[in-house]
């Protein structure tokens, strides 16, 4: 059984197609959804799937309390689906490789701190950009840096609005992440 974790900060709609596309597959479970917000619609995605919830604080995430609890849950990969913390270095140090994020844009593009959700639609639809996307990449040290594993795009120029442009890649997230994060589960050794 290969075990997925997640971590989310918001309205959880990654973690829920990823929920349900597992729910349907042998030899796969989501083990947990890993939140800093006692809030996150994520939490209500879980509950509806019996996936456990954990949900941390800034010190548990940088004193080892959360790898702690991370290690308990044996996850063969890590997702972020729209956390939105800086992961913490000693979890990486412990997962290499097998912790991965899902960013609403073509990085290196409209990465880096405060570049999240409608903050980079915006950007991205004032900048008058012919293309945005998704970018599905492993996480390192420093915000948006990693390897890509897959990037994928949609036509910015046929959006009449941010809102447009943030549906069209939700649905593109929607639509290749529980893919990736199969085919990297299986790529292990
Ligand atoms: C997604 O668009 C994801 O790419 C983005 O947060 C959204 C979460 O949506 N992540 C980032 O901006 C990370 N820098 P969801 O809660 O509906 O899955």
């Amino acid at each position: 059984m290969k075990n997925i974790i997640l971590f989310a900060s918001g309205g959880g709609s990654n973690a829920q197609r990823i929920m349900e596309y597992f729910g349907q597959r042998d030899g796969y479970r989501v083990r947990g959804l890993f939140t800093n917000n006692p809030n996150a619609g994520a939490i209500a995605v879980a509950d509806s799937h019996d996936v456990p919830s954990v949900i941390f604080t800034r010190e548990e995430l940088n004193d080892g309390t959360l790898l702690r609890e991370v290690k308990q849950y044996d996850p063969h990969i890590i997702v972020l689906a729209g956390f939105l913390w800086k992961f913490p270095a000693d979890i990486i140090k412990e997962y290499p490789h097998k912790v991965i994020n899902i960013h609403p844009a073509l990085l290196p593009n409209y990465g880096g701190k405060g570049m999240y959700g409608m903050n980079v639609h915006r950007a991205v639809h004032e900048n008058k950009d012919k293309e945005s996307g998704i970018t599905i990449h492993y996480v390192n040290e420093h915000y948006d840096e990693g390897n890509v594993i897959l990037q994928k795009a949609i036509a910015v120029e046929e959006c009449l609005s941010p809102e447009e442009v943030a549906l069209k890649v939700l649905s593109l997230e929607h639509e290749h992440f529980p893919e990736v994060i199969e085919q990297l589960l299986n790529k292990e050794v």
